[in-house]
């Protein structure tokens, strides 16, 4: 029996864990993740962290209200990009980060400069956010190239902290 428990350990985790969480600007800065330009991922996702969140991640950009382009994100398809949500009433998913949604031009200039409508790339990126209808709170953050599940994170608790007051390998990036 003992020599299945690798395999079954390995199975499980193939399984559960699709999405890599970045836990810090270093994990963030080598995924990859919404640069270089003309990508925008990195600077919305700082702007997003900055002045869309308090420090108890109460929502201060409403995504009901399509605020800076937001929107409801369906998770649907046959891989679920994101965990099911069970409870629809309380929690929904909503996405940032389309230039072309109605509002997104209320996004500020350093997130938008780099657009340009002949490259595909300037506009892939997206921040998601699951939220809680109840009491407004974002219960979890999501970065991702294009709804790619292989290009999709998870931005961990230390990483949004950090990303309040960014140091220089963020910032040099913005
Ligand atoms: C826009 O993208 C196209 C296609 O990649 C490229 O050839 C062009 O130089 C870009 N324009 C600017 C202003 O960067």
């Amino acid at each position: 029996m003992h020599f299945l428990f690798p395999f079954t350990l390995l199975l499980s985790v193939i399984l559960t864990s699709s999405l890599k969480t970045l836990d810090s600007e270093q994990e963030l800065q080598d995924s990859g993740f919404g640069q270089p330009p003309p990508r925008h991922g990195l600077k919305l996702l700082v702007w997003y962290v900055q002045s869309c969140l308090d420090n108890n991640m109460v929502a201060l950009c409403d995504p009901i209200q399509g605020q800076y382009g937001f929107h409801l994100f369906q998770n649907r398809g046959p891989r679920h990009l994101l965990p099911v949500i069970k409870d629809k009433k309380q929690y929904a998913y909503y996405t940032i980060g389309n230039l072309h949604s109605p509002h997104a031009k209320d996004l500020p200039y350093e997130v938008k400069k780099y657009y340009n409508h002949s490259d595909p790339r300037s506009n892939q990126d997206r921040v998601l956010v699951r939220y809680n209808h109840n009491n407004k709170h974002i219960e979890e953050i999501y970065a991702s190239a294009h709804y790619k599940l292989e290009e999709t994170y998870i931005i961990g608790p230390d990483l949004v902290s950090s990303l309040r007051h960014p140091t220089a390998l963020v910032i040099t990036e913005i």
